[in-house]
Formats: C-alpha cells, structure tokens, sequence
C-alpha cells in the first residue's frame, strides 16, 4: 500500500496516546494538521488528558479522547477508534508504568499485552479497511543484547539484529552455563514480546496488504508532558538530580534518544515512499555523544545542572564499554534531523523542575 499522503487520508489513531511517547506522537501529529483519534484505558483520568487537551486547544490538528484496553483489544475495543483512520500508531504496552492504578503485569500478562494485544490491534486495523500502515514501537530490547561468544567488543547494532545477532540464534544465545536457554517468556517476556510482536506484526501484514513499520527505541529522555511521564528513565535521571543514587546506575551504559525524535520519526514513517512492511528503525544515538558509560552519563548532567549535586557525588568506575547503535537509517532514509543528546538530557531536566518533580537546587 502507498504511504499516507497526510492529514488530507483521513484521522489516524495512537494507542498509548496519555504516555511519555503517545503523547509526543499526538503532539507531532497534531502540530502537522492531523485529526488523532488517542486511545488510553481511562478518558476521565485527567492527570492523564490534560496535556492532551492542551494539544488539542493549540491545534491545527485535534485530539478526540478513546477509552480502549490492550487486553479488550480482541473484543474489538479499539474498532471504534480506528475507524476511517488512515494509519495507527501503535504506541501502548503494559510495562508496569501506572502499578498504582492498574498493578504490575506478571510476565505471561505482559507478554500477552505485546504480542496478542498486537495482533488484535492489527485485526482491528483490517476491520477499518481505511488503515494503510500500522507503525510500532518496538524496543531496543529487539534489537540490542547478547551477541555470539566471538562478537567484537562495542559491537554497534544494527536494524538487522534481533537481540545482538541473527534472530535464528536467539534461543542459543540466550542459554547459561547451565545449558538452557533463557529465551522465555518467564525470563525474558520484554524483549521476547517485542521480538515477537514485530514478527507476528511482519507476517500479519505480508497477508492483509496492511504495511507493518517499527521503531524499536533505547534510552528515552526529553521534556516530560504532563506528571504521568515521570516514569521509567525520566525518573531515574529525576533522582540523579535529587542527589539519589540511580537504580541499577553501576552497571548501565546509555544509548540516548530523544523522544521528540521518535515522534517524528513515526510520522515520517507513515508518510514516506521509502519503507515497506517490515522495515524496522533504531531509535537509538546519533552519534557517541548519546552512547554514554554511567560515569560520564552522570558528569555530563553535573555539567548541564551545576546547581544539582547529581547522585550526591557518587559516580561509578569508568569503563571504556559503550551500547552501541546509531539512528542513521532514520536519518538517511526518512531526513530525521535529530536533537543532541545534551540537549535532550537539558530538556528532560528543564521540565523535571518546571513540574516541580525536582527542587530548582539540590546541593
Ligand atoms: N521509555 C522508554 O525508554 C522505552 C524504550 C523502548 C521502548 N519503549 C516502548 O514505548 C512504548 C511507550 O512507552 P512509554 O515510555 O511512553 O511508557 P508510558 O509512559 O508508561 O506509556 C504507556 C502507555 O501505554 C498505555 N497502556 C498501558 N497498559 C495499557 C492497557 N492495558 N491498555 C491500553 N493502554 C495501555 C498507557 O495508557 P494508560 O493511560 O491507560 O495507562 C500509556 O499511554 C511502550 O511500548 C514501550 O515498551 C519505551
């Protein structure tokens, strides 16, 4: 099917359209001129809509609120938002963000929220008959991880990887010293939901003539919406400038998007003559300024916040190891011009403290 042509096709949906993603997704659609049909499990949570009605009010586009849930997703629950719409952004997953409201999903759930959801999001994409291309966000947990024994040290990930190597070696690469493999929905139902949701997704458009695309996004960061965005890596960056210690810091090495950047890049896929089904885009750094080990991740935030005493000093050991991606193919294929990671963590911190999520002075 061709790309869409713009606002001109008809409304288009997100799934996920309160988050920290959906909502950039609403916001860029919006600001082109689309009429987006946001779907979120609860329309009468305002913490949860006001910044979408704010997106709305500015226009030109507009926003009209759905309720719709993932795991109502085979009762046709999203039919009525999608349909006449030209293309859905499927954005929404349960990670466990909102536990407060809706509990935390076990791993058989969450998997279930990924690939079932998706494939009835996608029937009910086929029941609209309107919809050209579905594009899906994906994670870097399908494209980046454990590589083959004899992999090169800093091995920069591509679009072609599933996990850090070829898709028919997953279940090998994933086996421990014990011998079996941890390639399972109890162990590894994120990464595996996501890899097997793309697949699904591939094959189900290869048969309805609906053109799957997704972006499979890393470290996300960017200026915070609304409160429910203080969530996931907003959050942990939030306690850095706290002067709390970051879970799991020690250990992590940053590969940094924007999430502006991601937005835009959904809209470009689903207007652009250079994809086709099962294109799949890293939403990863663009150059390694965004592949940060946590010790200069940490001394990049002091520079950017000296009014913060970022982690109260703490920093971990250097390493020279980096996660390493590039969004070229973005750039290259769909004219992505992307922020600078230092601007994104600036922007990101800038809007931590315009919330009043972090002090403006922590010393
Ligand atoms: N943030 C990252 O660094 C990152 C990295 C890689 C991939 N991703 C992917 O990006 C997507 C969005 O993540 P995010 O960071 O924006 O998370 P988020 O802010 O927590 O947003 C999650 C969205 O999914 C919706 N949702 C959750 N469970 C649902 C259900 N049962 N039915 C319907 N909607 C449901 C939420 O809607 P409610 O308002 O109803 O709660 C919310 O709009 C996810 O697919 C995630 O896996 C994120």
């Amino acid at each position: 099917m061709p790309a869409i042509s713009g606002p001109s096709d008809g409304p288009v949906a997100v799934t996920g359209a309160s988050g920290f993603i959906g909502s950039h997704v609403v916001k860029n659609l919006v600001e082109h001129g689309y009429d987006v049909h946001a779907c979120l499990r609860d329309t009468t949570r305002e913490d949860k809509t006001n910044h979408l009605l704010y997106i709305d009010e500015k226009g030109p586009g507009s926003v009209k609120l759905f309720s719709c849930d993932l795991f109502k997703a085979a009762g046709g629950d999203y039919d009525e938002a999608f349909a006449g719409c030209s293309a859905v952004f499927h954005v929404a997953a349960d990670i466990g963000t909102d536990a407060v409201n809706y509990g935390r999903p076990s791993p058989e759930k969450q998997y279930a929220g990924l690939v079932d959801s998706t494939l009835a999001i996608l029937e009910s994409c086929k029941k609209a008959g309107s919809v050209k291309r579905v594009i899906y966000t994906s994670s870097a947990a399908a494209v980046m991880g454990p590589g083959q024994p004899d992999r090169e040290f800093n091995y920069m990930h591509t679009e072609d990887d599933w996990v850090g190597g070829s898709y028919e070696t997953l279940e090998e690469r994933h086996k421990g010293r014990d011998g079996i493999t941890r390639w399972t929905v109890e162990k590894a139902a994120y990464a595996k939901g996501k890899v097997d949701a793309e697949k699904a997704g591939y094959a189900f458009g290869e048969e309805n003539g609906i053109e799957v695309i997704s972006v499979c996004p890393c470290h996300v960061f960017g200026p915070l919406l609304g409160l429910p965005h203080n969530s996931v890596w907003q959050h942990q960056l939030g306690m850095a400038m706290k002067g709390e210690k970051m879970e799991g810091e020690k250990a992590r090495e940053w590969n940094i998007i924007d999430v502006r950047d991601i937005a835009e890049t959904q809209r470009l896929a689903a207007e652009s003559d250079a994809v086709a089904n099962g294109t799949r885009y890293n939403m990863v750094a663009n150059d390694e300024e965004g592949e940060l080990p946590a010790n200069q991740f940490l001394d990049t935030l002091q520079e950017l916040f000296p009014n913060h005493n970022i982690c109260g000093g703490y920093r971990p050991a250097p390493t020279d190891a980096r996660l390493r991606g590039r969004c070229t193919k973005a750039i290259e294929e769909l004219g992505l011009k992307t922020h600078s990671a230092r601007d994104t963590l600036r922007d990101t911190g800038n809007s931590l403290i315009e919330l009043g999520i972090v002090p403006e002075e922590v010393k």
